[in-house]
């Protein structure tokens, strides 16, 4: 049984504004999609990655991922879309695995055993510890249909309309905050892939959508998204504090 880690990267970065999307910017001299393709396959459950890439970048990000047993394809107009074009692409690819040439770099170089467990990873969470992929992963072998890692919150929720007028605050207690990489079995993502009826902000929202149970890990600071440009100069501060 293998695992196939999911990178949607398609998006462009508006938040951050940078020159070209998001997935790849540098961080410490590095494309942002780089370090996240690798600190997957660092976790060593990783079998196979697919990244679904802007359009008109599939060539950039295919040179910049060689020697990697990884898939690049075009994504689509939201994180929905990039990760369903991705998603059908899994049995094509783990099919072609056979000396097919999308499968250069396959482990072994054979057959690919069956997919099993599906990640779904943001390009744009560089610094995610394979610590975490990997307790994803256990806990979806585990028995865990659908498993996301979840941070509780440190400051106090307001609920606000639209002039900023607060009209409650919500119990925090009972709030997570929750990150990438989600974990899955892959029936039970294709499935909620196929009654998704409209985009979402994560790919467990469509599970819970088919009411199957979504269970939660201990998420990691270090596991945060790339958004705006303050959190680019924190990732950079925190790679060279790592590196010195
Ligand atoms: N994503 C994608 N396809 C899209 C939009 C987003 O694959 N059409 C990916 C992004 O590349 C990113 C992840 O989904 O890795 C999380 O999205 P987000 O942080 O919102 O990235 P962007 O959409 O690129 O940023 P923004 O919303 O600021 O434009
Ligand atoms: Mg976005």
């Amino acid at each position: 049984m293998s695992v196939v880690a999911v990178v949607p990267a398609a998006g462009s970065g508006v938040r951050l504004g940078a020159a070209v999307p998001k997935a790849f910017v540098s961080l410490g001299g590095v494309p942002m999609l780089v370090r996240t393709v690798d600190g997957l396959l660092d976790s060593r459950v990783v079998d196979r990655v697919i990244v679904a890439a802007p359009a008109d970048q599939v060539g950039t990000a295919r040179s910049l991922l060689a020697g990697r047993p990884v898939v690049v394809l075009a994504g689509g107009a939201d994180r929905t879309e990039s990760v369903r074009c991705a998603l059908r692409a899994i049995g094509r690819v783990t099919e072609d695995a056979h000396g097919g040439e999308r499968a250069a770099g396959s482990p072994g170089g054979g057959r690919e055993s069956q997919v099993d467990t599906v990640l779904v990873h943001d390009a744009a969470r560089p610094l995610t510890p394979p610590e975490l992929t990997a307790a994803v992963v256990a806990a979806v072998r585990s028995g865990h249909p659908a498993v996301v890692p979840a941070l509780p919150l440190a400051d106090t929720v307001k609920q606000v309309d639209g002039d900023g007028r607060v009209h409650g605050t919500i119990d925090r207690s009972v709030l997570r905050a929750v990150q990438t990489p989600q974990g899955f079995s892959y029936d039970v993502l294709r499935r909620a892939y196929a009654a998704a009826t409209s985009a979402a902000t994560d790919d467990a929202g469509l599970v819970e959508a088919l009411g199957e149970p979504v269970h939660t890990v201990p998420g990691h600071a270090s596991a945060f998204k790339v958004t705006t440009p303050w959190d680019l100069e924190l990732a950079e501060l925190l790679l060279r504090r790592r590196t010195s």
